[in-house]
Parts: structure tokens; C-alpha cells; sequence
């Protein structure tokens, strides 16, 4: 066993997945992943939903002004796909660089997905642009049927869904999103250079008994549901093995308190306040620390087409007590006061330590560190 590094400087690392909101949550949370992140995929699932290329710009603008002063963060938006969209807004929004990639909820499959796709089919003209385009189509993988197990539908898409459309669009860029199961990993593993897959830290951490430990945790509620611990583990293996299908995107997904903790709380965990971390630390038990960069930051790149940042982010292997709470923009700023209990979202590793802190981000290519 070789010795553990003490100090890690990584290329900086872009976040492929991320729901940044709107308003005051958006000023709340993008601090954090702007510090670190020097581009992120944003998630379109606002209310109404972001499905007009001038509906992206001008949440682009809103994320733009939001920013923390001195911010080097670039989002990269996409669109949320209905039954409906027509594929000249898409083409016209992917020419002009507004979008990114589109993404695809199944109707009713989690938060803000009621307006999605009812049924393949109907998009098809969509997908054929998409396809014409080499724009890549971000895929939320699980069926929404009510007769198979919450557990079972990630693999049930995967067989039902995502096999026939990417035969029937062979030439399509796919990225399956927060992958959850061994399944999920098989699939994509190796397949493609057209296919690629995200893994969030909080999948990497939990499996389904973090859920129900000493009561019903819905802080560890999110959507695809964590799953039995042979698929962590699967999941672990593929996020450390230096295969470049698969790739760093949080689904930080931020709830207000009161959200997640009524009687029905909310699908989706916060993590983007010490994200990187939370990698690093998987990373560090698998001993394979030595994989995190080409994960976090040159993966993803490469899979869309985009350069490779040129700052760096510094970790140390110093503990870093995470906070209860987010009780305000962070870093806190002097002109925001803080969230609201309620209204503050729900921190992942919140009251825990983690192993790896970071000590210094540079968004220019910096010489002579080690
Ligand atoms: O847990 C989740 N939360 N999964 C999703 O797919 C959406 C997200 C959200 O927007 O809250
Ligand atoms: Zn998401």
C-alpha cells in the first residue's frame, strides 16, 4: 500500500449536473458552487420549466447577476424537453450557444417534472434534430410507472427505454444522469464514446439503510432513490476506475427545510457547499485519489467537446467540520442576511467531518505546484 498524499492540486473541476433555482435560493446556494466549479450543466426544472431559448438566456442572466464578485463560473444551460418542444427552438438555442444539451424528465418522474415527456415517441422529431446536432440529451433514468418497485426503475428504463432509443438514434450523445445501480454502470461502462454517465457524491456515500436509520431520514431522500449497498458499491468502482464514461455531476438539488422535512418532503440533496470533498473522500477510502482529477475535471470536457479548465483547486487532508446549517450566502457576504431556518436548505454531510478540506482555488493556470 502506498502512503496517502497529504496535499492534492487538481485541475479545476466543472460540476456536469447541478440545480442552481431561482431567487432567493439561487443567491443562497450558487456561491458555493461557483467557488470551486468553473462551468456547471444547470438543471432546467424551474416553475415553469426553462423551454424557449429566451427563457434560458434570461435565467442564464439571472445566474450571471447572481454572482459573488470576482466569480470565474460559466453556466451551461439546457432545456427541459415537453411532448411539444418544437426542434427548431432547439436547434436555434444549441446553434447560438445558448443551449448546451436538453434534458429529459419523464412526465411525473421527480420535482418539477410534471410538464416532461409522456412518451418517446412523441419527441421523436426532437431527438432526430438532437441527434443531426451532436447535441447531447441528459437523461433523468426512471420509469414512471406505479407497478414497478421504486427500487427496480432505474433498471427497468434502462431495458425499456434507453436500450431501443439508442438503437433507433445511434448516433446520439447520451448522458445517463445520477446513476444508481449496478445496472446503470454495466450498461454504460465501455459501451460508447457517445455514451456517458454522472455520479453524485451522496450515491457514492449512502445506500438505502442511510435512509431509515434511527427513523426516517428524509435528509437522504432524493430521486433516483440511493439504493442496496452492492450498487454503492458498483457505483464506487465505476466513479474510481479512470474510465472516462463516467464523470463528476452533483444533482445538487437544494430544498428548503420546511420542504424536506413536512410530510411529504421533497426528493433531492444539497451537496454543493463541499462537494469536492465529499468526493475526495470516497476517493481517499478506495485509494484512488490519483483518479479524482481526470473524474472531476477532464472527463466531462472531453465528452462534450469543451476545453479543459486551466486554474487549479487545492485540497489538504486537514478535517473540515461541516456545518449544520447554511444560514446564508457561501462564503457570507455582507449584504445578504441569513436564510431563514426553514428556508435554508438542507446541508448533505451537515454536523460531520470530512477528511480533505480545500486550501486554495486559482481560476489561471498556476506553475510550480506540485
Ligand atoms: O432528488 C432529486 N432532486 N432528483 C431529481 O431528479 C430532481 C431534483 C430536484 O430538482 O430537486
Ligand atoms: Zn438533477
Amino acid at each position: 500500500m502506498t502512503e496517502a498524499p497529504s496535499r492534492l492540486t487538481l485541475r479545476r473541476p466543472d460540476d456536469w449536473h447541478v440545480h442552481l433555482r431561482d431567487g432567493a435560493m439561487l443567491q443562497a446556494v450558487l456561491p458555493a458552487t461557483a467557488r470551486v466549479f468553473a462551468r456547471a450543466i444547470v438543471m432546467p426544472n424551474l416553475k415553469p420549466p426553462v423551454t424557449t431559448v429566451e427563457a434560458a438566456l434570461a435565467y442564464r442572466e439571472r445566474i450571471l447577476s447572481a454572482l459573488p464578485d470576482g466569480a470565474q463560473f460559466t453556466p451551461l444551460m439546457t432545456a427541459y424537453l415537453t411532448d411539444d418542444l418544437d426542434p427548431a427552438v432547439l436547434e436555434k438555442g444549441f446553434r447560438a450557444g445558448v443551449f448546451t444539451a436538453a434534458k429529459l424528465y419523464p412526465a411525473n418522474a421527480t420535482t418539477n417534472s410534471a410538464a416532461g415527456v409522456t412518451n418517446l415517441d412523441t419527441i421523436a422529431p426532437v431527438l432526430e434534430r438532437m441527434e443531426a446536432l451532436g447535441m447531447p440529451l441528459l437523461i433523468h433514468g426512471e420509469v414512471t410507472d406505479s407497478a414497478i418497485d421504486i427500487f427496480d426503475r432505474e433498471a427497468v428504463f434502462i431495458e425499456r427505454h434507453l436500450i431501443p432509443l439508442r438503437e433507433r438514434y445511434s448516433g446520439l450523445k447520451v448522458v445517463l444522469e445520477h446513476i444508481t445501480t449496478a445496472q446503470a454502470v454495466d450498461y454504460v461502462s465501455g459501451r460508447s464514446p457517445l455514451l456517458a454517465a454522472t455520479i453524485t457524491p451522496h450515491h457514492l456515500h449512502l445506500n438505502r439503510n442511510a435512509m431509515f436509520a434511527g427513523g426516517l431520514r428524509s435528509d437522504f431522500y432524493c430521486l433516483p432513490v440511493v439504493k442496496r449497498e452492492t450498487h454503492r458499491r458498483a457505483l464506487v468502482k465505476a466513479a474510481t476506475s479512470g474510465e472516462p464514461c463516467f464523470f463528476l455531476g452533483t444533482d445538487s438539488a437544494p430544498h428548503p427545510r420546511a420542504g424536506k422535512e413536512s410530510a411529504c418532503g421533497c426528493a433531492g440533496i444539497f451537496n454543493a457547499l463541499h462537494a469536492l470533498e465529499s468526493y475526495a473522500a470516497v476517493f481517499e477510502r478506495e485509494e484512488a485519489l490519483h483518479q479524482l482529477e481526470a473524474f472531476a475535471s477532464e472527463f466531462g470536457p472531453r465528452f462534450y467537446g469543451l476545453p479543459l479548465n486551466s486554474g487549479t483547486v487545492t485540497l489538504e487532508r486537514t478535517p473540515l467540520d461541516v456545518p449544520a446549517r447554511l444560514v446564508g450566502p457561501f462564503p457570507p457576504s455582507a449584504d445578504e442576511g441569513p436564510l431563514p431556518d426553514d428556508q435554508a436548505p438542507v446541508l448533505f454531510h451537515g454536523g460531520d467531518t470530512l477528511p480533505w478540506r480545500i486550501t486554495a482555488i486559482s481560476s489561471v493556470a498556476q506553475t510550480g505546484i506540485a
